[in-house]
């Protein structure tokens, strides 16, 4: 596996006609590595961008304590078969004057629980299909409402990349794998547990939001909503567990690619 730490070295690496890119921000867990697997299945070139976006985090969130273990990271994209780990820096990516923003309209959710999120994701999503030259970019359903938001830049702006979202990878007791379940106590994973339990109620539920909440067992929601995520509709969730967020949906109707 090649280490790539420049956007300029990036710009120079020699990529095959079909690049899978995995855009992620490191701390791997089985989520990733499913990404990184379907990327290898299907495309010539797989780089996979570790880069912890500081543009997608609100001032008071967790930016600062957000899990970082690089050469953990390395060793299990290159178990995966990935070809390329690309690791810009913060400076790299967004340089003294950097003046260009991409601000898809997108309402609920996210969109409204933490603004500016979406804005840094657009942005930094976009530059990092352009450096990698990406022919298709992996998503993990999860961030349904991301990967919404962006088909949505990919139709508006004419990106030549297509999306493809993966279902989302669980623990056995149902929990959504995800970097942040690091910061949980055992008693506070316990209580996590209740946001896909709630989910899950809502999902066959008449009022899938009023059961969804309902069933939350204490835990303090951000949202708990129905959201268009273009080809189907989520019941999705944002919920506080001590000082932890965690996010997580299920399918309600159609199916997302
Ligand atoms: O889903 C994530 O990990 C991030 O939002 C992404 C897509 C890597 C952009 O920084």
């Amino acid at each position: 596996m090649k280490l790539v730490r420049t956007v300029d070295e990036m710009a120079q690496v020699a990529l095959s006609h079909k690049v899978g890119l995995v855009p992620t921000m490191g701390a791997f867990h089985e989520g990733h590595l499913s990404l990184f697997r379907a990327a290898r299945a299907e495309c010539a070139t797989v780089v996979v961008s570790l880069f912890v976006n500081p543009a997608q985090f609100g001032a008071n969130e967790d930016l600062a304590r957000y899990p970082r273990d690089e050469e953990r990271d390395a060793r299990l994209a290159e178990d995966a078969g990935v070809d390329v780990l690309f690791t810009p820096s913060a400076e790299q990516m967004y340089p003294e004057g950097f003046a260009t923003w991409v601000d898809v309209a997108a309402t609920g959710g996210e969109a409204v629980a933490r603004p500016g999120h979406f804005r840094g994701v657009a942005t930094v999503c976009l530059k990092l299909f352009n450096l990698v030259r990406a022919d298709v970019a992996y998503f993990g359903q999860k961030d349904a409402q991301q990967a919404a938001v962006l088909r949505r830049m990919v139709r508006d702006l004419n990106v030549p990349v297509d999306l493809r979202v993966l279902p989302t990878v669980r623990d056995e007791d149902g929990l959504a794998l995800s970097s942040r379940n690091a910061y949980l106590s055992p008693e506070e994973r316990e209580q996590a547990l209740a946001l896909p339990r709630a989910l899950e109620t809502g999902r066959s539920a008449a009022d899938p939001v009023a059961a969804a909440r309902a069933a939350l067992n204490g835990l303090d929601p951000d949202y708990v909503e129905v959201i268009d995520v273009g080809d189907a509709r989520v019941l999705a969730a944002a919920a506080r567990v001590g000082s932890t967020r965690l996010i997580d949906n299920v399918v309600l109707e159609g199916e997302l690619r």
